[in-house]
């Protein structure tokens, strides 16, 4: 049971849907990103935007740890975290129409086709994103992984609510890996690699 706004979230034994207003203590915006790795994304995004609340999940041990030490010590209000499995945590526990945005940065790509069912971006996650999400509420995801991205982008396009804000390529030529969202894009944009970046937002009322 979540009772209090501690930076890590622990949610054994609860069973009901979170409340944000509770999680943060205030009723700004919230947004979530999955796989946060060591933190590049959420740690400069709560920083740079006081007033939005940040959630992050990451189901690596590792990760977590490294994680976690670097959000206590850049001592943030607004971030939260969750040691646990995405997909699992979006259908128990967001309620709908509640988030403002999410960002996917480079999931596990599962090369291999026998491992495709691993993959975190399916249809019916994608689904579970946009009930989750608030009216005009977005879905950003980039990957160095072609073959990903066009399944990521397909199982977004055949939500007719999410409108498709933009799909492109950056190549490394046109970037700076030092004002890269996260640290793979850093990583693949020095490797010379090209990345795969798209956009969608929920739409109100056709709109
Ligand atoms: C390739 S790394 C990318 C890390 C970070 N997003 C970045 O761009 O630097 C993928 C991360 O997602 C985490 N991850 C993979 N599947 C996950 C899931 N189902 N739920 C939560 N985290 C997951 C992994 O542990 C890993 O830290």
């Amino acid at each position: 049971m979540y009772t209090k706004p501690d930076i890590e979230l622990r949610l054994s034994g609860c069973e009901e849907k979170l409340d944000w207003a509770v999680v943060y203590a205030n009723t700004n915006p919230v947004e979530i990103e999955f796989g946060c790795g060591k933190g590049r994304f959420i740690i400069r995004s709560a920083q740079e935007n006081p007033t939005v609340n940040y959630f992050g999940i990451e189901k690596s041990g590792k990760y977590f740890r490294i994680l976690k030490d670097r959000v206590v010590k850049a001592a943030l209000s607004n971030a939260r975290l969750l040691k646990g499995e995405a997909g699992y945590f979006i259908k128990k526990y967001v309620p709908e129409n509640s988030v403002q945005a999410y960002h996917i940065y480079f999931p596990d790509p599962w090369p291999k086709k026998r491992h495709h069912k691993r993959r975190l971006v399916t249809p019916e996650f994608i689904g579970d994103l946009q009930a989750s999400l608030i009216p005009g509420g977005c879905i950003f995801m980039a990957t160095d992984f072609e073959d990903y991205f066009d399944v990521m982008v397909a199982c977004a396009r055949a939500y007719p609510v999410l409108q498709e804000l933009y799909c492109r390529v950056i190549t490394p030529e046109e970037a700076n890996p030092e004002e890269a969202l996260t640290n793979y894009e850093r990583k693949y944009l020095l490797q010379g690699r090209p990345i795969y970046k798209a956009a969608f937002r929920k739409t109100v009322n056709g709109e």
